[in-house]
């Protein structure tokens, strides 16, 4: 079977704990590499891709990841959040980035609350582009947590299900 690829940008080290969780899950030949140390594509079959909402969207280095990733290839995404799980805010991110991936074959998508830091919130706050979501962040602050992780492993067992049979 070919490699799997899990890969994630993460500012403050919530992304990179769901990723962490994902690879531990993985059986066979696997790699997890920040966003940034991802060169050659073509040698992995199944593609694990995480990132942070940012700004209501999908960060930059992800966005250009997901447009160069070769068509028809297996991948799955996550992200983490601020808001609450289940809101629009928390849902446009990546509903986008499966637009933008459009060409590859999206497998899943799973996300989950992350903090964000008490002076973070107090100065993005201020801010009208991100008071919706920095309200709802105050309850984020215990994620992601354990059931998160366990969540996320589970997500990724589901995923490699899949990849076998698409
Ligand atoms: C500059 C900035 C913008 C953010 N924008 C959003 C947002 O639009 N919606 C949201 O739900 N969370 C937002 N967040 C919260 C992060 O998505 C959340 O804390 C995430 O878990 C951070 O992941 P990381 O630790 O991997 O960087 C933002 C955080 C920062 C610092």
């Amino acid at each position: 079977m070919a490699k799997t690829l899990v890969t994630y940008f993460s500012q403050t080290g919530n992304t990179k704990k769901i990723a962490e969780a994902v690879h531990d899950s993985l059986q066979g030949e696997k790699e997890i590499k920040p966003v940034d140390e991802v060169q050659e594509l073509d040698e992995y079959g199944l593609i694990f891709i995480g990132f942070p909402v940012h700004s209501h969207g999908v960060p930059l280095r992800i966005e250009r990841l997901l447009q160069r990733i070769p068509a028809g290839k297996k991948i799955a995404l996550f992200s983490t959040h601020g808001s609450i799980t289940g809101s629009r805010l928390s849902r446009e991110a990546i509903e986008h980035a499966v637009v933008t991936a459009s060409k590859t074959k999206v497998l899943g998508t799973f996300s989950c609350r992350g903090k964000v830091s008490a002076h973070a919130l107090e100065v993005l706050s201020k801010s009208p582009e991100h008071r919706a979501w920095s309200e709802m962040a105050a309850s984020a602050q215990t994620h992601p947590d354990e059931g998160d992780l366990e969540d996320a492993r589970t997500f990724a067992r589901w995923v490699v299900t899949l990849s076998a049979h698409k």
